[in-house]
């Protein structure tokens, strides 16, 4: 009779063994190529799809928050993508999310069974200051997600950068497209730095209940 786990074949990813480690490390991982030039151009055009077809928000903060303070800490405009009615290429961005997300469930138990992602566009002059992803005494909010949907030629020039708040050092990363940036929700302080260019992006968090 075959055991149970024979039956199961568990591939260990070379990839997303890299992220655990960085994770568990410095709780926080970048991953240059997580998406291809054609997989980041897919999004690309499908975020200035939706962006022309005008139904881009201006981001909220908590609930009560008013414009003029708003403004003063985050300038982004979002969109939420919902998984239900995907284009090809949110799609192809869910499977390997999923992926991702089934294997740390299987690996490290961490229990993620929600997860929200939206487009966001840093219009010239824009920033988002620093802060912490858990908003309104939400904790679900465990992993952060940000990928960067660039074009081919960003400069580091055109500003935008990502700076962590590590506990002796400042990380600055720099928003190349495809390039994915994870970090725990609940303990990363993070800053987008002004930014020269439009800087196009998808944020999402992976959350327990
Ligand atoms: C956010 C955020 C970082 C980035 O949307 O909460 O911190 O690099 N984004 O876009
Ligand atoms: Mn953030």
């Amino acid at each position: 009779m075959n055991s149970l786990f024979e039956s199961i074949p568990f591939a260990e990813n070379p990839l997303y063994e890299n992220i655990i480690a960085d994770i568990l490390s410095k709780q926080y991982s970048i991953i240059d190529n997580f998406f291809t030039s054609e997989e980041v151009l897919a999004l690309r055009q499908s975020l200035l799809y939706k962006y022309e077809e005008d139904t881009f928000k201006k981001s909220a903060i908590g609930n009560r928050t008013n414009e003029v303070i708003k403004k003063a800490i985050r300038g982004d405009i979002i969109l939420w993508i919902d998984e239900d009615r995907a284009n090809n290429a949110e799609t192809m961005f869910f499977n390997k999310i999923n992926d991702l997300k089934d294997y740390l469930n299987r690996t490290c138990f961490l229990g993620i069974n929600q997860k929200e992602f939206h487009y966001a566009i840093y219009p010239e002059g824009t920033f988002y200051k620093r802060h912490l992803d858990t908003f309104q005494n939400d904790d679900r909010r465990k992993l952060s997600f940000v990928c960067y949907l660039n074009e081919e030629n960003w400069k580091p020039e055109n500003g935008g950068e990502l700076v962590l708040y590590l506990e002796d050092v400042e990380k600055t990363i720099y928003p190349f497209p495809g390039k994915v940036v994870i970090f725990e929700s609940q303990v990363l302080e993070h800053e987008v730095k002004p930014v020269n260019t439009p800087r196009l992006s998808i944020t999402g968090w992976l959350k327990t209940r």
